[in-house]
């Protein structure tokens, strides 16, 4: 039921697998070291009012930030012939978390054609292999699916991120007549994924769920790959019977999503699967400006809106700042877990609850034929905070 959400955000409670060092204890009582990375087209549109909204709930709370903004992308690309460089690479490691634009322009390309993808290189770099894409309809938002605003959709696409057919990436063998790419999927990540994803949903239904579970989705039935992914997640769901587990072939998940959105709660999948199935419960839930996403690993974590750099838009003042907005609230709650900081768990859902106010008092962002531009929603949403 709309209203009666576990939280968009509640994806953490220890699911970060390494202890806390003292080191990053002390980052934590002082300020949160934020590397900030623009990126490009609306990338840096929509990172502005994520940025305004931090500094207001500094200004409300005991929580300091020191931002520190880096280059990355295709207009670094452009200007260095690098997608980003090394300096961002260590100010990420350095960081406390990583909040990202959107990069990547159509019009810039590498000499073998595929594009400038600075985010994707970071999920190898830092192993971040968790892709967590929360897609929760926020009640006045409208949804194509019929009868949403009535039974709500509030369901969480878990896409591995480091490997699976995205592991070819840059490795692909093109001739005349022909062209190969391999997909990969290695125990020692899935099985670090399928725990992070029923723990997810272990804590989404300590937090209110009712009727949740985790969906394995794959396909099974025509590809070895998949089976062997499947076995691990059963095994998984072993260690995990408190946690109702599901299967499903991602061609029937396809369709069911559309019919039934409502019927899913936690659903975790390969790279490819997830690319595709991410975006369209972007769609499920008013577009793709309102859905934010993590990458999170063991230490590291990308906080980022769903949405590309949008060049059809860029420059204009209409693109939807909501996504990046509830990225930012995600990571207060992975800071808040990471650093057993309970005012920034508090600050996340402060954001995610002036986000749902805004909508509910009849904010109607361009994206879905509305005549509310980025400031306006942001500057509604500053005044709710
Ligand atoms: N994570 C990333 O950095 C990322 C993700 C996807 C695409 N890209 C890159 O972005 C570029 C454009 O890709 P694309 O066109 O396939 O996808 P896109 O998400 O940029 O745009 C798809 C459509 O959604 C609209 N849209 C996207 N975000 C919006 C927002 N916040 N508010 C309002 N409307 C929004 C756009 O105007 C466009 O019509 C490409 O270069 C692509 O490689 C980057």
């Amino acid at each position: 039921m709309p209203g009666t959400s576990p939280g968009m955000t509640s994806f953490t409670t220890k699911l970060c697998s390494e202890p806390d060092s003292e080191e990053e204890f002390m980052s934590a009582n002082s300020a949160l070291h934020i590397a900030v990375l623009g990126g490009d087209g609306i990338g840096p549109e929509v990172m502005a009012p994520a940025l305004d909204v931090l500094r207001k709930i500094e200004a409300t709370t005991d929580l300091k930030f020191r931002f520190t903004d880096a280059p990355a992308g295709a207009n670094n690309y452009r200007e260095t012939g690098k997608s980003m460089p090394e300096s961002t690479v260590r100010l990420c490691d350095e960081a406390d978390a990583i909040l990202l634009g959107a990069c990547g322009l159509p019009s810039v390309r590498y000499p073998d054609n595929t594009e400038i993808m600075p985010q994707v290189e970071l999920r190898f770099h830092f192993d971040l292999y968790a892709g967590v894409r929360p897609a929760r309809l926020i009640p006045g938002v409208p949804s194509p699916i019929v009868g949403a605003d009535q039974r709500g959709i509030d369901l969480v696409v878990i896409r591995e991120s480091t490997e699976g057919l995205f592991a070819s990436m840059g490795k692909g063998v093109v001739t005349d007549t022909e062209a190969r790419e391999t997909l990969v999927i290695t125990r020692k990540t899935s099985e670090r994924l399928f725990e992070f994803s029923f723990r997810l949903a272990e804590r989404r239904k300590a937090r209110g769920r009712v009727g949740g579970g985790l969906t394995c989705v794959d396909k099974a039935n025509v590809f070895k790959a998949f089976a062997f992914f499947r076995e691990m997640f059963d095994d998984a769901a072993k260690r995990h019977s408190d946690v109702k587990a599901d299967r499903l072939y991602v061609d029937a998940c396809a369709a069911l999503l559309v019919k039934r959105p409502w019927d899913f709660d936690v659903m975790v999948m390969e790279n490819m699967f997830g690319d595709i199935l991410s975006d369209m419960t972007a769609g499920l839930i008013g577009g793709m400006g309102m859905a934010p996403s993590a990458d999170i690993g063991d230490r590291h974590a990308v906080f980022q809106p769903c949405h590309g750099t949008a060049p059809d838009i860029t420059g204009q003042g209409k693109a939807n700042p909501t996504g990046m907005i509830l990225s930012a609230a995600m990571m207060l709650d992975w800071l808040a877990d990471k650093h057993g900081l309970e005012s920034a768990a508090e600050a996340g859902e402060r954001i995610e609850r002036a986000v749902d106010k805004v909508y509910a008092d009849g904010i109607k962002p361009m994206e879905f034929g509305g005549s509310n531009g980025t400031a306006d929603i942001a500057k509604a949403v500053l005044a709710a905070l």
